[in-house]
């Protein structure tokens, strides 16, 4: 039996849904009438012009406020000039080397304002798609909403990733443009960020790319090409700081955001204004009962979609406070996140299930040198949480007075699907809970039937919300075939869950070759493809398997080319291989040297038996197809 937690009783008392009985009448309105739900929802935000239609369906294609004109910069920040908010802190930035930063609206307005004029300047227009490759400073915030305010479809690639994944990125998306910076700094090393764009440019690789903006953050020396780079300074010097918001189409492009598949190469994942917009900043106020006189702050980086939709546009069209950090949660220490928290007296703290880990495993001094009195909600993303980690973070961190808000959803859903309320719901250490307002998931097998409750199933949701995407970027074939197509009728999200007694959610993870390694996504096929690209690789074979901290990590079975000898320098070169494709977070934690790789006699690799490989299991379950036997024993036999 799990156990329980119930809302505390004075949180309760003031949060926007009191009660699990209110939670449910709100609940059934959303779902009895999504239509008047959502048009009541979006009432609250401003429209250059009103929606004839806020539904259009026609599966898998969605329209939400068809119609309607809006321009999602103006409902960050115009919204407020005038009003008390206007004076708020919209941003409070933490820089690693010690410098703090604080934006108000008026001030991040006015920035905003002259950015998207200086990207006029520079020749990029409404439809134009913008690259942003940036340390996570408000510059980065800056360029999301200078080119939301103009119509630019923003396309940011996480500072992590290397040379080969922007030139692929940007090359998918068709950028006329690069945003970025000469560095960022991470635990007091400079990651250089130029130097990686000037790579992915180099010998004219990105042939769309007319301008390079460069932010200058750290100082450090770089490559110059006057052709295409301009510094940011430069571009603002004499920008204008008068520029209205463009009135754009609900359905437009907003951003497009690439994330990892189970086959090929990534998927550009592509959002559109209106739906998204009212998705994200609803979610933002109930699931973090968000108030006036909240600190809050997401340890995400904008390069996900967390930071885009719980950093920049959901506490922002709230107009709420947000914290943004650039650096490590170790450095210089393992109590670096919680002096932030003591600091800015942070209220609401949104972080992944593999930083709990991390800090649990430091112990509880680190935060208990420091003062928590002013947190009074947690959140968690991106992995499930195990029992352990939630239940220190609810008594280290939360000190038992915080409700702990388990949030599950993907960068296809654009904002969080299920989820606590945090007044309203009793929750249970490890389980995401109930779904948010308008959202129907359901748990099914692959012909879309119901799976008794208790089983474990596939999790859909089986009708669209606003947040959904709207297509896969320039692959509208396959957005159909991979979300709509694996179970009729309904989105299918990749992940297996189950359904307990009480209706809550369960979710256990990808059913798909998708690997979760500290909540970042990454591919199986994308990682062989990057082994595959060393030259003594012959072949290769990539899995997750269970790890303490990340949560997974990548497991790589590599065969070599006939007569190439195996050593340990080679499964560095084959490690360092993976970074140069994709980036060091995607670095594999083993590599293991194989002669044959199991496979069935159509030739499929059996992932099944490499796992139970990688995890010295010798259940090997059924292998009536595996092609060659002896390939197993000799695995099974291979030191690591
Ligand atoms: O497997 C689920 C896991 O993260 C995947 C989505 O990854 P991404 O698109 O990168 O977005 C991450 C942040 C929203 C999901 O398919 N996931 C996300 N949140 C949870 C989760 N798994 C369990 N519990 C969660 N709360």
């Amino acid at each position: 039996m799990a156990q329980r937690f119930d809302p505390p009783q004075n949180f309760s008392g003031n949060a926007h849904i009191k009660s699990l009985d209110e939670y449910r009448s709100v609940y059934e309105r959303s779902v009895a009438d999504p239509e008047a739900y959502w048009a009541e929802i979006a009432e609250q935000f401003h429209w250059h012009e009103k929606w004839t239609d806020v539904k259009k369906w026609n599966e898998p294609w969605v329209e939400w406020f068809v119609g309607a004109k809006t321009n999602i910069a103006y409902n960050c920040l115009d919204r407020f000039l005038g009003t008390p908010t206007q004076n708020k802190a919209a941003i409070v930035f933490e820089g690693e080397p010690g410098d703090t930063q604080t934006l108000t609206y008026l001030q991040l307005h006015r920035e905003v304002c002259k950015f998207a004029n200086a990207l006029k300047n520079l020749g990029l227009e409404k439809g134009d798609r913008v690259a942003i490759y940036m340390p996570m400073i408000p510059e980065l915030a800056i360029a999301l909403l200078a080119c939301a305010r103009i119509g630019a479809t923003h396309s940011v690639i996480f500072g992590g990733f290397s040379a080969e994944a922007i030139r692929d990125r940007v090359n998918d998306a068709e950028c006329k443009a690069v945003l970025t910076a000469d560095g960022g700094w991470r635990r007091g090393r400079v990651i250089e960020l130029k130097k990686a764009v000037d790579e992915a440019l180099a010998d004219n690789a990105c042939p769309t790319i007319e301008r390079v903006v460069v932010f200058k953050r750290c100082g450090n020396e770089i490559e110059w090409n006057d052709e295409v780079d301009v510094w940011w300074s430069d571009a603002v010097a004499d920008a204008s700081a008068d520029c209205p918001a463009e009135p754009l189409d609900a359905q437009h492009p907003l951003f497009i955001l690439y994330t990892s598949g189970s086959t090929g190469k990534p998927k550009g994942v592509l959002h559109a204004l209106g739906g998204y917009m009212v998705y994200a900043a609803h979610t933002t106020k109930y699931v973090f009962d968000l108030k006036d006189e909240d600190v809050y702050w997401c340890t995400a980086d904008i390069g996900w979609i967390t930071g885009h939709s719980y950093i920049v546009y959901g506490p922002l069209a709230n107009g709420a406070t947000a914290l943004m950090f650039e650096g490590a949660p170790n450095y210089p220490d393992w109590g670096r996140f919680w002096d932030i928290v003591e600091r800015h007296r942070v209220s609401i703290f949104y972080t992944a299930p593999t930083a709990i880990r991390a800090f649990l495993k430091q112990g509880d001094d680190y935060p208990n040198r420091h003062d928590l009195s002013s947190l009074r909600l947690l959140g968690t993303v991106g992995e499930p949480i195990n029992p352990e980690a939630w239940l220190w973070y609810h008594r280290v961190i939360g000190k038992e007075r915080c409700p702990i808000v388990d949030t599950w959803w993907q960068t296809e859903t654009g904002g969080i699907m299920i989820t606590p309320l945090p007044g309203a719901v009793t929750t249970k250490p490890g389980s995401a809970t109930l779904p948010f307002f308008g959202i129907e998931p359901a748990i099914v097998d692959e012909k879309g039937e119901a799976v008794p409750q208790g089983e474990q199933g596939l999790l859909v949701v089986q009708h669209p919300w606003p947040g959904m995407m709207r297509t896969i970027y320039g692959d509208p074939d396959r957005f159909r075939e991979s979300y709509w197509e694996t179970v009729p009728h309904a989105y299918f999200a990749g992940d297996g869950a189950m359904q307990d007694e009480d209706g809550y959610f369960w979710i256990l993870g990808r059913v798909d070759d998708v690997v979760n390694i500290s909540g970042h996504r990454l591919g199986t096929a994308e990682i062989e493809h990057a082994l595959v690209g060393h030259p003594s690789v012959a072949e290769s074979a990539v899995i997750g398997t269970p790890d303490e901290i990340t949560g997974e990590a990548l497991v790589c079975f590599v065969t070599l080319i006939g007569g190439i000898e195996k050593s340990d320098a080679l499964k560095d070169e084959i490690v360092d291989q993976v970074a140069k494709e994709i980036g060091r977070f995607a670095r594999p934690k083993t590599v293991r040297f194989t002669d044959a790789l199991p496979k069935t006699r159509s030739g499929k690799i059996m992932r099944r038996l490499l796992r139970k490989v990688a995890a010295n299991d010798p259940s090997l379950g059924n292998i009536d197809t595996l092609e060659d036997i002896s390939v197993l024993a000799q695995l099974q036999a291979e030191d690591e």
